[in-house]
């Protein structure tokens, strides 16, 4: 029999079935309190949704009971909260000068270009704030900016004059916060910057502009693992990063290189997603592995990170980029739009055990 903590616990909880609840948005912020007494187990559970039913606490309860025969009594408490109160926060000194009000700071990074990073990106801050949470998003991509024309905003934001500084307003749609190059210099000119300009200005994205609270912000890196994205990792205060990658051997290769990146900077790989993954024939149903498959997979083994899930190919993905919304805002409905959903709620659970074991707060109270 495994000790009854909260991670073991949450591996009990995760097996239940039952109608209205989704083992798949429970995270370690969902066990709120678990208090052990002479094989007295009393356990308060908090979930995003309204799942609250007597039916579901007996499920629970005989689920507990099954994997932990020693217990003599179980004692649960269910409530419900918002899926905000739901992202527990990254407990990091450096972040918290920046940026006071930001619980957690995510890059989403590529070893190579073209793989659907800023798609990706995109897409994942939007079904973060459906799904209730607070989000911003920073073009770190200063030399191809492409958030703006993804969510369809190129307004200059407001600047005001604060006591000793100007500051900036992000611009917002579809719920997501964000600042970009891209709205600030005119798009037809080139911007030539060197590596220090680079990483000052994204300082500048976090100390200048005007975040408010936020469960997540999320940076859209420049693709590849060179000087300039090595000082930018180094200079964002970062929760974590999540890497992006297609399914071939050209753009895997590469994929390691990122990992290998983050790991020398001490900055975990909260996990990877596989865009392109394959295509399914609108015509025919039948699905095509165009990059080849399990890529994403195969190397998460290998180098023992999450897998988050894979997105397929699909024109409207494209066209949703081109003409500014997001296709996971628009089709809510969509496969597609489950898969972030579902991307974004793994995503979750790796931030809260990551905040959890690093702020080794699975505490039992004996
Ligand atoms: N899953 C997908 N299906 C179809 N088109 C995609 C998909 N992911 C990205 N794209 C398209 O591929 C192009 C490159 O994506 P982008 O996100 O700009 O890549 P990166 O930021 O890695 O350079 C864009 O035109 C985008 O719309
Ligand atoms: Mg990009």
């Amino acid at each position: 029999m495994s000790d009854i903590t909260k991670s073991n616990v949450l591996s009990s909880l995760k097996k239940i079935q039952s109608d209205g609840f989704d083992p798949n948005i429970l995270t370690l912020n969902s066990i709120q309190s678990l208090e052990l007494k002479s094989n007295e187990l009393s356990l308060k559970l908090s979930f995003a949704s309204q799942v609250s039913s007597e039916e579901l606490k007996q499920k629970i309860e005989a689920q507990i009971k099954s994997d932990f025969p020693s217990l003599q009594k179980i004692n649960i408490q269910l409530q419900t909260r918002s899926t905000s109160s739901n992202i527990s926060t990254h407990n990091d000194p450096k972040k918290d000068a920046i940026l006071p009000g930001v619980k957690n700071t995510i890059a989403v990074a590529s070893g190579k270009g073209g793989v659907g990073k800023s798609t990706v990106a995109v897409n994942l801050a939007v079904a973060l704030a459906k799904d209730g949470a607070k989000v911003g998003l920073i073009d770190a991509d200063i030399y191809g900016p492409s958030v703006p024309l993804m969510l369809g905003i190129k307004d200059k934001p407001k600047v005001y004059q604060a006591e000793s500084s100007l500051r900036m307003l992000p611009l917002e749609n579809y719920g997501v916060k964000f600042i970009s190059i891209g709205v600030l210099v005119d798009d037809k000119a080139p911007i030539i910057w060197r590596g220090p300009m680079a990483s000052g200005a994204i300082k500048q994205f976090m100390t200048d502009v005007e975040w408010g609270e936020l469960d997540y912000l999320i940076f859209d890196l420049p693709p590849g693992t060179g000087d300039i994205q090595l000082t930018l990792v180094q200079t964002i205060p970062l929760t974590g990063a999540v890497i992006v990658t297609t399914p071939q051997e050209v753009s895997l290769v590469d994929a390691r290189k990122a990992l290998m990146m983050f790991n020398r900077v001490n900055v975990p790989v909260l996990g990877v997603i596989e865009n392109m993954s394959f295509f399914i024939a609108p015509d025919t149903g039948k699905k095509y592995d165009i990059f080849g498959s399990g890529g994403g997979e195969r190397i998460c083994k290998e180098l023992n990170v999450e897998f988050l899930g894979g997105i397929p190919i699909d024109p409207r993905i494209r066209e949703g980029g081109d003409n500014g919304v997001p296709m996971d805002y628009d089709q809510s409905d969509s496969e597609y739009a489950r898969i972030m959903i579902d991307i974004s709620r793994k995503l979750t659970e790796q931030v809260n055990i990551r905040n959890a074991n690093q702020n080794d707060k699975i505490e039992i109270i004996l």
